[in-house]
Order: structure tokens, then C-alpha cells, then sequence
């Protein structure tokens, strides 16, 4: 943990924006629950809601809080554990005990929070929530306010939404030291994942081992582990497949450390541990996507204007290889590159892999001045708006032939003056390739995040390979 100075700055903080923002009331924030995985007792791994841990730290299932924004004062409200609890889970220190390591002096039993809030309410106060992405909170939400459970996503505060996005997206010093050993973690998943590489293993002893490294330095994965042949499937979570000759294995990956933040690397390597010419064509366009894409990313600059930039690169590469064709800023103004990119170039890190999301895209990557674009490829964007000192993000570009989408472009003629449909139907079978780093946003550009990452240019990847 933090020290308890910096949860109660947090916490004092939050409140100057609120009120700032001519807001009052209390603000309730309710940690998470154990959820069962196939019978009661028998749970998933825990994971604290993170603005819970970002504004109180404590990592402790069943806890929820009241930041009072006009009285300066915050309640921590939980049940303490008792003898027959203890015969399970060994001696646990009490809810007051806990709070007061966070810097909160008043603990109260769980049942209290539903009777303040329902005093909040009859002095016609103000009640400020975040949107519950559990049942069970949202239940809770239900309850404390008499309201229908449908209804709970009605009253979601804005106003705490973007009080909370401002300070949790400004990543202090303290916490980048937590990012970037994340990240060292991170890096040591993807140098194992590279050494294991050879025709004949499956994917499933790679994503073990790599996975048993989260969990020896850290908390275990930052998101479900991609270690696939099949990159040109996002979001491939099968590890059935066995590494063959020719291929390309993509590995998305990242940790999350003991404190709970996050990192999010891919790389993509020869199972043969050498790229084909047709594999280091296409891995050669990813390489400068990322790289222009670090290049660019500097204070002042909309991450929206950067995935366009560098998708007018990869549009040229891909018109060098024969696969696009036509004028390229034309090409990118109507989303021809996505049809191989269909993804964003990227989104926030921190306390969660993809950061804050629960609290909606809309509120943490883009506002007033960045709205969300609506050309194909450029949509998906996570993050758009203007970065910042202190921003840390995702730099992930890729491509990827999926025959699904190439059949339904091509049969719709959509972008066809910008496509070669032939052409990049000669790449079915070649899978995906993505690169992904973590930046930080500094004064003068970026940094990439963590004190080593794993190999990226061809020659490091094929050399560490075959090491
Ligand atoms: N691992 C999912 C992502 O990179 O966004
Ligand atoms: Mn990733
Ligand atoms: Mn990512």
C-alpha cells in the first residue's frame, strides 16, 4: 500500500473537484465482492474494484465508503470477522483497524451504509455513484436508494465519473514506479514466451509458464493471457493450438503487480525463429506503426491524431506490398485500413489494463473537444483525447487477414477503389501480427515504460530466439 497520506490526499482532492464543480452530497464507492465460480465457497480470484483501491487501498472484499464532499470526513463501512471466521482464514485485523491505515477514522458495520444513504437522501442530498459493472453492486445501489435495479444505471453521477477520470488518468510518481514494475514483470512474461518458441510446444506451456511468472512477482494477470497462432483473432483466449514450422505466434500478455497495476505487452515472433519475407514484409509495417506511433505521442497531441498518422504509414506500406492501393490520406479519411487494423491504436493504463473502463470510454478517452470518430478502424479507438504529463497508454498497432471480414468488405464493395481484394486474399492463413508497448507521457515526448522491454526489431526477435 500507499502511505495513508497520500489515500487522504486522493480522497481531499476529490472533493475539491467536486465542489469545484459546485458539487455536493456524499459519494459512495463500494469495493467488490467475492464472486463464487461454481458453488459458494468456491471463488475467483478476488480483484478490489480499483477506484476502491485508487481513493482507500484496501485490497479486502465486502467494504464500501462515503466520501462526505461538504464535511471533510469519509466512513469506511464493513463487518468485522469474527472466532468462526477466523478458524478459516487465520487472526484478520478489524474494519476501524484497516481504515485507520488508509487514514480513515470512522468504521462502520456494512448495514450502515444502506441507513446513511438513506439519510443523505432525506436531507435531500446529493448521492454521487459510479456505474456498478458487478450484479451484486448494483444491487447494493438498489437497495441503499429504494430504487428498481434496472433503474441504477439512471442515476450514475457524472460529475464523480469525471472528477474521477481527472485524477485517476494523471498517474503520479509513485504509481509509474508501480507501472514500470509491471512492466518489468511484464517483459520477463514475453522474454519466456520468445525462448520457449519452437515448433512442437503448445500454446497451453507457454501461457502456463508465462502466466506462473505474473503470479510469482505479482497478482497474476492483468487480462486473460492471448498466447495464439491465430492473432488474426483479437481476442484469442484457446491455447489448444501446437507451434508449427512457418507460423507466427502472437503473444498479448501482461501483469499486474502486487499493488495492482497493470501492464499490457504483445509481441509477435516466428515459431521457426525465422520471419518468411511475406512475414517480415508485414511485420516490418507494425514495426514503424509503433515506432511513429511512440514518435508522436507527446503532450498536446490527440491520440486521435496519432492512430492517424500512423495509419497514413501503414496505408503506404501497404500500397508498397501491393495490398492497398490509391491516394493514401484518402484511403485513411474513410477507414480502407481497417479492414487489416480494425482495432484502436490504444487505450489508458493503470489500475486496470484497459484503465477506468468501467467508467465508461466516453468519460476517459475522449471529451467536449475529442469526440469519437466515426470511421471504421478510427472508432475503436479507446483513447483519443488530447494527452497529457502523466498519461500512460497502450502503443499497439497490428495487422491482421481475417477471411470473415475480407469475405463481407468484398462482397459489399466497401473501400474496394482503396483494396486488393485478390491480393490480400493471398494472405488467408498468415494469422496476425501486433506490436504493443506502455508510455508515459513526459514533457518532452514519451518514455516506453518498464526498465527493459522484450525484443522488437526483427533481428533482436529472431537472435533472441535462437539464443
Ligand atoms: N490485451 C488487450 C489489449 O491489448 O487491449
Ligand atoms: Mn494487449
Ligand atoms: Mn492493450
Amino acid at each position: 500500500m500507499f502511505s495513508k497520506q497520500t489515500y487522504a490526499l486522493r480522497r481531499s482532492e476529490l472533493r475539491r473537484l467536486l465542489r469545484e464543480n459546485g458539487q455536493s452530497g456524499i459519494a459512495v464507492l463500494i469495493g467488490n465482492a467475492e464472486a463464487p465460480r461454481n458453488y459458494y465457497g468456491n471463488t475467483y480470484h478476488m480483484r478490489q474494484d480499483s477506484t476502491f483501491l485508487y481513493y482507500f487501498g484496501l485490497d479486502r472484499h465486502d467494504l464500501a465508503a462515503i466520501i462526505d464532499i461538504d464535511a471533510d470526513s469519509d466512513t469506511l463501512y464493513g463487518n468485522d470477522y469474527t472466532v468462526d471466521d477466523f478458524i478459516w482464514m487465520g487472526p484478520q485485523s478489524s474494519v476501524a483497524e484497516q481504515g485507520l491505515t488508509v487514514g480513515v477514522e470512522n468504521a462502520k458495520d456494512f448495514a450502515a451504509l444502506a441507513s446513511d444513504v438513506k439519510k443523505a437522501t432525506s436531507q435531500t442530498r446529493k448521492v454521487h455513484y459510479l456505474p456498478p459493472y458487478r450484479a451484486h453492486n448494483r444491487q447494493i445501489v438498489a437497495s441503499m436508494l429504494s430504487i428498481p435495479f434496472d433503474d441504477v444505471v439512471n442515476h450514475i453521477s457524472t460529475p464523480l465519473i469525471e472528477a474521477v477520470v481527472a485524477q485517476r488518468e494523471i498517474k503520479t510518481i509513485e504509481e509509474i514506479a508501480q507501472i514500470d514494475e509491471a512492466c518489468n514483470i511484464g517483459n520477463m512474461m514475453h522474454r519466456t514466451a520468445m525462448k520457449m518458441c519452437r515448433p512442437g510446444v503448445t500454446e497451453r506451456e507457454v501461457a502456463g509458464q508465462i502466466e506462473g511468472i505474473a503470479l510469482k512477482y505479482g497478482k497474476g494477470v492483468s487480462f486473460h493471457s492471448i498466447v495464439s497462432q491465430n492473432g488474426e483473432t483479437l481476442h484469442n483466449h484457446s491455447h489448444d493450438g501446437i507451434l508449427t514450422d512457418g507460423r507466427l505466434f502472437l503473444v498479448d500478455s501482461g501483469a499486474e503487480n502486487v499493488m495492482n497495476y497493470c501492464s499490457d505487452f504483445t509481441r509477435t515472433m516466428p515459431v521457426n525463429g525465422k520471419f518468411s519475407s511475406r512475414q517480415r514484409d508485414i511485420y516490418q509495417i507494425v514495426y514503424n506503426a509503433i515506432i511513429t506511433g511512440q514518435q508522436k505521442s507527446k503532450p498536446g497531441i490527440t491520440n486521435q491524431s496519432v492512430q492517424i498518422d500512423v495509419a497514413m504509414g501503414m496505408v503506404d506500406g501497404l500500397k508498397a506490398i501491393g495490398l492497398l492501393k490509391g491516394n493514401t490520406e484518402d484511403a485513411v479519411m474513410v477507414g480502407a485500413q481497417a479492414l487489416l487494423m480494425p482495432h484502436g491504436l490504444g487505450h489508458q493504463l493503470g489500475l486496470d489494463v484497459h484503465d477506468m473502463e468501467d467508467l465508461g470510454e466516453k468519460f476517459v478517452g475522449y471529451n467536449k473537444s475529442v469526440q469519437r470518430s466515426t470511421i471504421p478502424g478510427l472508432a475503436s479507438l479507446r483513447m483519443g483525447k488530447e494527452l497529457k504529463v502523466g498519461h500512460v497508454l497502450t502503443v499497439e498497432p497490428g495487422i491482421y487477414f481475417i477471411p470473415a471480414l475480407v469475405d463481407k468488405w468484398q462482397s459489399e464493395g466497401k473501400c474496394a477503389e482503396f483494396i486488393n481484394f485478390d491480393k490480400v486474399r493471398e494472405y488467408f492463413g498468415f494469422g496476425g501480427c501486433r506490436l504493443e508497448n506502455d508510455i508515459l507521457i513526459t514533457e518532452g515526448g514519451c518514455r516506453e515504460l518498464g526498465d527493459e522491454r522484450p525484443p522488437l526489431q526483427i533481428d533482436e526477435v529472431e537472435s533472441f530466439i535462437n539464443s
